[in-house]
């Protein structure tokens, strides 16, 4: 079986949200109670992803480095790789080149954030293919900021366009992809948009072209949120504080996932937790421990 390489695209210049990305990296804000890039990394671990590169600009790669360690407390391994310029999102490949070659790649955008009980399966089902590529579809009011997917009557993807101005379908393509090892070579060929980018939208018309794209929709389901501009962060952040003070559960906590998803055992969770917790973040992996059974909520 190929092996799946997670990548998170960190970088870019956060421009909508300034002046509070002047300093600070965009995927470092809060989201509620966690930092952004906790919960792209957390949903590619629940698809079982292992193996991460985090691509961002040169600034940012210490903090993050500092935020997330090696990732072995949460049984994964992250690297970190420089982006020094935005360049596009599909730019990440040719920049971790030599972390995914021959390797298949699931690519998550740093500021989306996916919540929902028909995720997981989803997940897995993309990645239990390994050739071709999967994007997902979901609906959505304007679809003028997004990648857009349009399907013919059987359902079949018939085109996809970057931020159409009329479109001729609602169903936006989240930040969430899942590509075979010829990712890398198709990020070679494509060349800068007119917004001189490399752009994801362009990787995935390749393989729409070569009859090799599978567009998956979310139903109702799946929650699918971004931080990209002051108003998404804030509801972002209202949606996670609504979810975790109703199911007393939280959203993206690593430690939480990499427990379940059984990639370290409850003594190295143990080993996580303060013996004398005095932050909520701490109270509430504590509270883990004392719930049961642990695995199956
Ligand atoms: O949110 C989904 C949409 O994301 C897709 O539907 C679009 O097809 C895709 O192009 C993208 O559109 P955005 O305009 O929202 O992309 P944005 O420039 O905001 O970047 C998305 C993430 O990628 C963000 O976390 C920053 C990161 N990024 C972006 C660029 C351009 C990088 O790390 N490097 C970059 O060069």
């Amino acid at each position: 079986m190929s092996k799946w390489k997670g990548i998170i695209v960190a970088g870019g210049s956060g421009s909508r949200l300034f002046p509070l990305t002047h300093v600070v990296n965009k995927h470092l804000l809060p989201v509620y109670d966690k930092p952004m890039i906790y919960y792209p990394l957390t949903t590619l671990m629940l698809g079982g992803v292992r193996d991460f590169v985090i691509v961002s600009n040169p600034q940012a790669l210490d903090q993050m480095s500092t935020l997330l360690g090696d990732g072995k407390r949460w049984g994964i391994t992250i690297v970190y790789r420089s982006q020094d310029r935005p360049g596009g999102i599909a730019e990440c490949f040719r920049i971790a080149a030599n972390d995914i070659k021959g390797c298949n790649v699931a690519l998550a955008l740093g500021d989306n954030i996916f919540f929902g009980a028909g995720l997981p399966r989803l997940l897995l089902e993309a990645m239990a293919q390994e050739s071709g590529a999967t994007v997902f579809g979901y609906e959505v009011a304007d679809p003028s900021a997004y990648g857009v997917v349009v399907l013919d009557d059987g359902g079949r993807a018939i085109d996809i366009e970057e931020k159409p101005r009329n479109s001729r379908s609602r169903l936006a393509i989240p930040g969430l992809y899942f590509y075979d090892e010829r990712v890398l070579q198709i990020s070679n060929e494509i060349g800068p948009s007119a917004r001189g980018e490399l752009e994801i939208t362009d990787v995935n018309r390749r393989y729409l072209a070569m009859g090799d794209l599978r567009v998956r929709l979310f139903g109702r389901g799946v929650a699918w949120l971004d931080g990209g501009t002051h108003r998404d962060l804030f509801e972002a952040a209202q949606f996670v504080k609504v979810v975790e003070e109703r199911t007393g559960l939280k959203i993206a906590c690593p430690e939480e996932v990499a427990l379940r998803m059984k990639f370290i055992d409850q003594s190295a969770f143990e080993r996580l937790i303060d013996p004398n917790p005095k932050t909520e973040y701490q109270l509430y992996l504590r509270s883990l421990l004392e719930a049961s059974p642990l695995t199956e909520r």
